[in-house]
């Protein structure tokens, strides 16, 4: 598995220290990565002593296996089958703390879900919930989601969580929004047809912006009356994020999207 130390926050380019010079002639970074920023962070606060301890004995059995362009440069697809003995998969985007995501592991035994979340604090948080909770059918990639898109095979997700995604509210930056092409373009290849993408947000910009991309990408709304996005999804668990939103008097929303 690939370091999760290094970076405490900002620009990750995949370029790397040589970057400058390797532009002038490659687009892709020497291990054969394309070059994507990431602009969020990677760690926060130090990490309480039990979480160091959960980072070091629980991640790597929870691993999906080899992900990152080091561990995998030739972008060998994930057998999924074999990793959840043929269950219905399902993708988190982002799982912050995984409030959200031992909750649906947990009411849902029948499904594999994977999550994936550079926050290597949230990581930690997460596997505090696994331990404590005992839930063995999800995987965790503590990294880029981009990574793992590359190597999910074409129709293999079941259903896809974006959950408060970072909101970046300043108009140059919307275009470090996920849901932008870099970002859906992938997902839609690895959703199935028919399967629902539900994406929750605190941000109107954000809504409009997700109700103008996200059906181009092949992606039917299917709100029919405000309800329909007003109210949290049955099987929802509020999260951090939204708890957050909720005390700073934002107002959640709930979209729900089925692949076409
Ligand atoms: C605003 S937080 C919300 C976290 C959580 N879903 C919640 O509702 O509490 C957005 C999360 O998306 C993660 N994120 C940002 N870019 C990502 C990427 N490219 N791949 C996966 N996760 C990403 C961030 O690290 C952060 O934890």
């Amino acid at each position: 598995m690939s370091s999760y130390h290094g970076h405490s926050s900002c620009v990750l380019n995949l370029r790397g220290q040589a970057g400058k010079a390797l532009s002038m002639t490659k687009d892709t970074h020497p291990s054969g990565a394309p070059w994507r920023n990431f602009y969020g962070r990677f760690k926060g606060k130090s990490l309480r002593p039990a979480q160091e301890i959960y980072l070091r004995e629980d991640l790597q059995a929870l691993s999906p296996g080899a992900v990152s362009w080091e561990d995998n440069p030739t972008r060998k697809l994930l057998d999924l089958e074999r990793m959840f003995d043929g269950r219905d998969v399902w993708l988190e985007i982002g799982f912050g703390g995984g409030e959200h995501l031992v909750h649906q592991a947990l009411q849902n035994p029948d499904v594999g879900i994977i999550g994936c979340e550079p926050f290597i604090n949230g990581v930690a948080m997460l596997l505090g919930k696994v331990r404590e909770s005992g839930v063995r059918n999800l995987r965790i990639y503590p990294g880029d989601v981009r990574n793992m898109f590359d190597i999910l095979p074409p129709a293999s997700i079941d259903r896809g969580f974006l959950l408060y995604p970072d909101p970046w509210p300043k108009a140059r930056h919307h275009r470090r929004r996920f849901v932008t092409p870099e970002y859906l373009q992938p997902l839609a290849k690895v959703i199935k047809p028919g399967a629902m993408f539900r994406v929750a947000t605190d941000i109107p910009d954000y809504v409009r912006q997700t109700l103008e991309q996200v059906p181009r990408h092949g992606f039917e709304w299917l709100a029919q009356a405000p309800a329909d996005w007003r109210q949290p999804w049955p099987d929802w668990i509020s999260t951090r994020y939204e708890q957050k939103a909720l005390r700073e008097d934002r107002v959640p929303h709930y979209l729900s999207f089925r692949r076409r």
